[in-house]
């Protein structure tokens, strides 16, 4: 069976573009590859070192990807730092990671940039972190979004470079996973482009009920139609393409009969949509209310992931140590 890894950045809340997306996707992949899942929180702390938030991130990342589905009595979910193994891996292939590939990282070069007041060496090894988390469990896929393909292009090369240096076949050549077609896009509530973080462009999984309507009733539109079957432009397309995801099929026939006829309410669409998004949106808060609040269930849920993590991870160590001539007296 294959072996699937993700990690899951411990800053950022979930919006319904990443539910419908990969979210999605991983939900199904559990029960059709051994998944690991972990939070990042050694990640976060190149950019994020405060003490006070770093826990609630964690917390709140966690419950999010829980209530949305990710089950840990079927994949391996637990938290990065709960994993130091990871760490120690991370020094012995940073022995083998040149500074100057780390400084041609696009992620280290745009954070130099926007951070040139703390270029710490963390930044600089952030994707010999990453492949330690990866080849840790010796993954063969790795679902990520585009900005993350050349930290998995550098992560092969520390396992080939790592191979070839010591005459072995240890490491896979972790593959990025596409979804390709089975990804659904959300686009965004503010006319152009896919759901994402910016304000007013999407609507979050924790979001009250009010702060949804309201997203969704200013969500941006046109004037109407005024020529039957007339194409839809971009926002409108947008709203009907959330319409199709959250709405049955009667509510997405109903308002493009409607558009078509010029005869279409906005304030009707919007209105419609707001309550179906309610409907997904509202059990999903509430789980990740009721989550996030009962510590004796996170406490057990990232013990035993770390529990079922670090039999992969103590065993890789063992190997790399011997790989690498590390020997006890
Ligand atoms: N860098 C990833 C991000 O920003 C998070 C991450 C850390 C990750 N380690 C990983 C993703 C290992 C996949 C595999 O989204």
């Amino acid at each position: 069976m294959d072996i699937v890894l993700s990690g899951i950045r411990s800053t950022g809340q979930l919006h319904l573009g990443n539910y419908f997306g990969a979210l999605r996707n991983f939900v199904r992949m559990q029960h059709d590859a051994h998944c690991f899942f972990f939070i990042a929180d050694y990640h976060s702390l190149t950019t994020h070192p405060d003490p006070a938030l770093l826990h609630e991130n964690v917390r709140n990342a966690l419950s999010e990807y829980l209530a949305a589905g990710l089950d840990p009595n079927v994949a391996t979910i637990y938290v990065q730092s709960d994993l130091p193994q990871t760490a120690e891996l991370s020094l012995l292939l940073s022995m083998h990671a040149y500074v100057g590939e780390l400084e041609r990282t696009a992620s280290f070069k745009e954070k130099v940039r926007k951070h040139s007041d703390n270029v710490n060496a963390g930044l600089l090894c952030y994707p010999v972190l990453m492949a330690a988390d990866i080849l840790i469990h010796r993954a063969d896929n790795v679902p990520v979004g585009k900005d993350q393909e050349q930290h998995l292009e550098l992560t092969r090369r520390f396992a080939r470079r790592f191979n070839t240096l010591y005459g072995v076949e240890y490491f896979p050549e972790s593959e990025a996973y596409n979804f390709g077609t089975e990804l659904v896009r959300v686009p965004g509530l503010d006319g152009s482009g896919k759901m994402g973080k910016s304000e007013g462009n999407g609507v979050f999984l924790a979001d009250s009920d009010e702060a949804i309507r309201k997203k969704v009733m200013r969500a941006v539109t046109d004037s109407g139609p005024t020529v039957p079957n007339s194409p839809m432009a971009e926002p409108i397309a947008n709203l009907f393409t959330i319409l199709k995801i959250v709405s049955k099929p009667e509510t997405v026939a109903y308002f493009t009969d409607e558009y078509n006829n010029c005869r279409i309410r906005y304030g009707d669409l919007k209105k419609h949509l707001a309550d179906d998004i309610v409907a997904v949106v509202a059990p999903i808060r509430e789980r990740i209310e009721a989550i996030r609040s009962n510590d004796n269930y996170l406490r057990e849920v990232v013990g035993d992931g770390a529990q079922k993590a670090r039999r992969s991870a103590d065993a890789t160590v063992a190997d790399v140590r011997e790989i690498m001539g590390i020997k006890r007296f």
